[in-house]
């Protein structure tokens, strides 16, 4: 714990930018007044008709060699965001009927939809129905007809008959690995992360959901014990995220063996470059050292570019990259701001990390640097949160990165959580006690996290104890059904207006989490 390691890690929050030290843009130190920092996304202008929101993306990315059928999802939500003018009469009738009475609805009838092969314009299938303001539609196409290839492939789909409504999208179907090296894919559906896993007696790839769940490692503590990775695996989280050291960040020949033992006990690696993503020698040399190992998960580039406020383009221009060097594993990056440049930053990345600490750290003063903090001024640890010990801070913010990226217009990217478990050091005057975590973690994944990675290992005996009971329901077939149900959040729940519900629902079974985020222990009963 009090390594100098560690500590060098944690001190490192508050950064600097051209001669004004900011932290998100914003200027921290008592001696330097409030700046607008800028970046913030505008709420959307709205239209003042309803508009057909529609939009194709493959359901799994990437597609090998060895797919023989890919799946297209079709989304298809009314907005009054963006979109085309849509303008059936029976929605307007169904608006009038609704006025006088909810009891009898007409639906307007499904729309009908040609999938074709963008460049050669040739059909892939026909007659696919959507219905109005749905999304989630999937459509089996076969794949023999685009061979394996590390360009993308374009499809678009239009409305048949008159092509009114149109959307397009592109897809890889990447030649098989002959290396040995693993593959990840991601599942647009749910956002589900698919590893192969090797379960079958046969030859084949078998390819299952995976929620990681795990901390950021301090690399120290595995020297502390040559049974240390044993026993990180044995506490039941599944992927080794080292924190690299300053420079280079790594001993290689250590890492190696780390790795190696990693792969030996079954840990995925989610490997980390934060401080040498910016520099393009550097990470094609470790790219191309590491994309063979076989239990490679996935990439990580910038721990908290927005708050070190580091060059807009730097995430994507890694992220390009790493992809032209690996296609086969998404990347990943974890955002500390509230609302600061998130698409450029955003744009970087497959997978969008969440760090928001909200425990022992007062979010409207700053005792480190004696500044208020606001939209436009201080550091407080803990971007634009609300309250002291809220507890609620931490899945707002993935409601709103997932708004931003409805606003946007993209694809929802999966979106995991880097939850508090450390405390007692800069703005966070205390550690999160075992409830406070367990529902950070909980509340994470209510609100959609589809991974977990804590900062950081070693924590407390305490801290470690619940989060292994945790992991061991985390990585077992309840979060594979986690994941490959429909999600419903934010269930009402009458009886305490705080408490928060998500059900997951799959074929006949549900799924309910129930989180009480209240620090007064007393709930009387509720109903959901
Ligand atoms: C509801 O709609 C059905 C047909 O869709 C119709 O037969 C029925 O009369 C309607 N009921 C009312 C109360 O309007
Ligand atoms: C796919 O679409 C993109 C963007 O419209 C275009 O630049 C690219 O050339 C197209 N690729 C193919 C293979 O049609
Ligand atoms: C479309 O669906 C959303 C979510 O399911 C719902 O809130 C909204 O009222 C629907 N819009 C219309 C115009 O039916
Ligand atoms: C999946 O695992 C099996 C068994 O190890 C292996 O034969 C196959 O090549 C793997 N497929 C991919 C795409 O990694
Ligand atoms: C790197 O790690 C190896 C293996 O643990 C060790 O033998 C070597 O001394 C380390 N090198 C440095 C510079 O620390
Ligand atoms: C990238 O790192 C290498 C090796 O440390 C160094 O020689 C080079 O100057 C760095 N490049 C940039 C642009 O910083
Ligand atoms: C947080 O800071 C505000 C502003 O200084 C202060 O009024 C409030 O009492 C502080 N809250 C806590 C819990 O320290
Ligand atoms: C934030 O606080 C600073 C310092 O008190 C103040 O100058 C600034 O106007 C505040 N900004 C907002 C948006 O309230
Ligand atoms: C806790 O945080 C949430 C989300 O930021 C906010 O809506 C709520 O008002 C906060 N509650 C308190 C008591 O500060
Ligand atoms: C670990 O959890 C058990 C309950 O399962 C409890 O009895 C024990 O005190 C906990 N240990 C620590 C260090 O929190």
């Amino acid at each position: 714990m009090a390594s100098p390691w560690s500590w060098a890690l944690l001190l490192l929050l508050c950064g600097t930018a051209a001669s004004v030290d900011t932290w998100c843009g914003k200027a921290y130190r008592a001696s330097d007044p409030a700046i607008d920092p800028g970046g913030r996304m505008a709420p959307p202008n709205l239209s003042p008709a309803l508009l057909l929101d529609l939009r194709v993306r493959p359901r799994v990315q990437p597609y090998l060699e060895e797919d023989e059928t890919g799946i297209i999802i079709i989304d298809a939500p009314l907005s009054y965001i963006r979109g085309q003018p849509y303008d059936n009469i029976l929605v307007n009738q169904q608006s009038s009927a609704n006025l006088k009475s909810s009891s009898n609805l007409s639906e307007p009838p499904p729309l009908t939809f040609d999938v074709y092969r963008s460049d050669t314009g040739r059909l892939i299938t026909s007659d696919v129905k959507v219905a109005v303001n749905s999304t989630g539609t999937v459509v089996g196409f076969s794949m023999v007809t685009f061979p394996p290839s590390f360009s993308p492939y374009n499809i678009s789909i239009a409305s048949s008959g008159d092509g009114k409504y149109m959307a397009s999208t592109q897809f890889l179907r990447l030649p098989d690995r002959t290396d040995g090296g693993s593959v990840t894919k991601i599942d647009s559906l749910h956002g589900a992360l698919l590893v192969n896993t090797t379960e079958s007696s046969w030859k084949n790839s078998v390819w299952k959901p995976l929620f990681p769940y795990s901390f950021y490692l301090n690399g120290n503590w595995l020297i502390e014990n040559p049974n240390n990775m044993a026993t990180f695996k044995n506490y039941g989280y599944n992927v080794l995220h080292i924190v690299p050291a300053g420079g280079l960040g790594y001993n290689f020949t250590q890492l190696d063996q780390w790795l190696d033992e990693a792969q030996r006990v079954g840990l995925w690696i989610m490997y980390d470059m934060r401080w040498t993503y910016q520099n393009s020698s550097l990470v094609e040399w470790q790219v191309n050292r590491l994309k063979v190992r076989q239990s490679l998960l996935l990439w990580y580039t910038a721990d908290e570019p927005d708050g070190q406020v580091d060059p807009l383009d730097a995430p994507k221009r890694a992220y390009d990259l790493i992809k032209s060097l690996d296609p086969y594993h998404p990347i990943s990056l974890c955002l500390n701001c509230e609302n600061y440049y998130f698409e450029e930053y955003a744009a970087g990345a497959d997978i969008i990390l969440s760090d928001v600490y909200p425990i022992g750290t007062n979010s409207s003063w700053s005792t480190t640097y004696e500044t208020a903090c606001n939209i436009t001024y201080g550091c407080c640890g803990c971007d634009n949160c609300v309250g002291y010990n809220n507890l609620s801070n931490v899945p707002a913010r993935l409601d709103t990165f997932r708004e931003y990226q409805t606003q946007l217009g993209l694809p929802q990217k999966p979106l995991w959580g880097a939850p508090q478990a450390f405390g007692n050091s800069e703005f966070w005057k205390q550690t999160p006690t075992w409830q406070e975590e367990i529902v950070m973690n909980m509340l994470s994944i209510n609100h959609g996290a589809k991974g977990i990675i804590m900062w950081i290992f070693p924590t407390t005996p305490e801290l470690t104890n619940w989060t292994s009971k945790l992991a061991q329901r985390l990585t077992d077939s309840l979060a594979s059904f986690m994941l490959v149900a429909e999600m419903v959040s934010g269930l009402t729940v009458t009886g305490a207006p705080t408490v928060d519900a998500s059900a997951w629902i799959h074929g006949d079974w549900m799924l309910l989490s129930i989180v009480n985020p209240s620090h007064e222990n007393a709930v009387g009963p509720v109903a959901l």
